[in-house]
């Protein structure tokens, strides 16, 4: 009888163990999977879920652009005065074909995670240097060869959280810009297939 109980009872804790390491695989398997990019019927690219797991390429501070576009020169004069932290990540299927052929697979995603870099925090303890505080920005950049907007231009860049609002919020989707505004800059000087490889330390060390 008491043998037949302990058996019952671990029979019990096994199929408890095996429910949850079921969850666990398929949370883990949802994650590695789910990071091609996801639209909205109408085209809209969708927030990227759990890009913060992916890989971390480089991070700069204040970097701006020169006056090239003329669409680009609100953009130049308001980024000069505003230190900002550029945090740049890339999905782990993109980084993994990257590593093997040197080239950005259809479906690559990277995303720009922008901060603000305040020099003070609340109890007063820092005698230099700026961090990366509130979240005021994410840009998405997207390679896809068949895009839902019938663009043909492979690559289409979206603005998800704009750090030139005066309150910046997160939108749960966002339509492509126009070319002309980002990608045409992006083509032109960009280091490596439209991305800017030669500011990502991570990419930039696999190239010859
Ligand atoms: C005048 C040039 C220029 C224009 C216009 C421009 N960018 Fe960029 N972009 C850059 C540079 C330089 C970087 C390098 C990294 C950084 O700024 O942090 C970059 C990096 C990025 C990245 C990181 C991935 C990558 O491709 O290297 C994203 C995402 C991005 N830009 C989105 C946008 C969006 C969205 C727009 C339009 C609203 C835009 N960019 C317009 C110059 C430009």
């Amino acid at each position: 009888m008491t043998f037949n109980r302990l058996w019952v009872g671990a029979a019990a804790l096994a199929g408890i163990a095996t429910l949850a390491s079921m969850t666990l695989t398929t949370e883990v398997r949802g994650q590695s999977t789910d990071t091609a990019p996801q639209y909205t019927p109408d085209g809209q690219l969708k927030l990227p879920v759990g890009f913060e797991t992916w890989v971390f390429v480089g991070s700069n501070l204040g970097l701006a652009y020169k006056e090239e576009l003329p669409a680009n020169t609100a953009l130049e004069a308001a980024l000069l005065n505003k230190q900002e932290f550029h945090n740049i990540y890339i999905n782990p299927e993109a980084y993994a074909y990257f590593l093997a052929h040197k080239e950005f697979p259809d479906k690559t995603v990277l995303v720009m995670d922008v901060f603000a870099a305040p020099d003070r925090e609340p109890r007063d303890v820092l005698a230099a240097g700026v961090y990366n505080g509130n979240q005021i920005g994410l840009r998405v950049a997207v390679k896809n060869l068949h895009r839902p907007d019938h663009s043909t231009t492979p690559w289409a860049y979206y603005t998800l959280m704009d750090p030139f609002d005066p309150v910046p919020v997160m939108a749960a989707s966002a339509k492509a810009h126009e070319d002309v505004a980002c990608e045409k800059c992006h083509e032109k000087h960009a280091g490596k297939d439209n991305v800017w490889v030669q500011f990502y330390p991570t990419l930039r060390k696999l190239l010859p």
